[in-house]
């Protein structure tokens, strides 16, 4: 199965517990990606293009993941939800279950390293809803074998300022802790033919 198989699958649904008349927004970036970026619902403009975070809080996520190294096309961008949900409210527990299995595919395919949470309802998917974001975003943590990195959604830091400067300041963080990881990767070494006899 590829992501254009889920895709089309998403499609299929015909916009599922939201009914019809919606443009289906499956996510997009890079199948291989080292990092995905989970948010919560697409709005206007998202069911509009079919795309994730093409709206304003989407310009300020995509732009300061490119500030920070991280270009939208290298990373994989979705939601928990894969269609609109009219009035831009939160998405509801059945909603979140029912697109669920597409998510977790989505997941499965693309296998990142980091999971980043944008948003409460996404953290909530990993960690549980005993969680506060304000209290630990911007830490990582294992969670089988995923890492976690919850972050604030980017139209709480619209709305505030303080919450902009966490914003920003929980992708300098995200940007350490890939260097860190990277570094924990053993380099490999290229060992010429003619040397090669000499490792067995
Ligand atoms: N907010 C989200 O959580 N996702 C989007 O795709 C757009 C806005």
């Amino acid at each position: 199965m590829t992501l254009e198989d889920i895709a089309a699958q998403i499609a299929q649904t015909n916009g599922g517990p939201f009914g019809p008349g919606l443009n289906p927004v499956p996510g997009e970036g890079d199948s291989h990606a080292q990092i995905m970026f989970i948010g919560e619902a697409p709005g206007f403009h998202e069911d509009k293009a079919g795309r994730p975070f093409v709206g304003v809080s989407g310009q300020l996520l995509r732009r300061t993941m490119s500030e920070n190294g991280f270009p939208p096309e290298t990373v994989f961008i979705t939601n928990i939800v894969k269609f609109r949900p009219l009035e831009n409210r939160d998405p509801q527990p059945f909603e979140i279950e029912f697109f669920k299995p597409f998510l977790d595919k989505q997941i499965e395919i693309i296998d990142p390293k980091i999971i980043v949470t944008v948003g409460r309802f996404s953290m909530y998917k990993f960690l549980g809803e005993g969680v506060s974001i304000s209290k630990i975003h911007g830490v990582p943590r294992k969670v089988g074998k995923y890492y976690i990195f919850p972050m604030f959604h980017p139209a709480a830091a619209l709305r505030a300022g303080e919450m902009m400067k966490e914003f920003v300041e929980d992708f300098k963080k995200l940007k350490e802790f890939v260097e860190t990881l990277d570094q924990q990767v053993p380099p490999v070494v290229k060992v010429p033919p003619e040397k090669q006899m000499e490792l067995i």
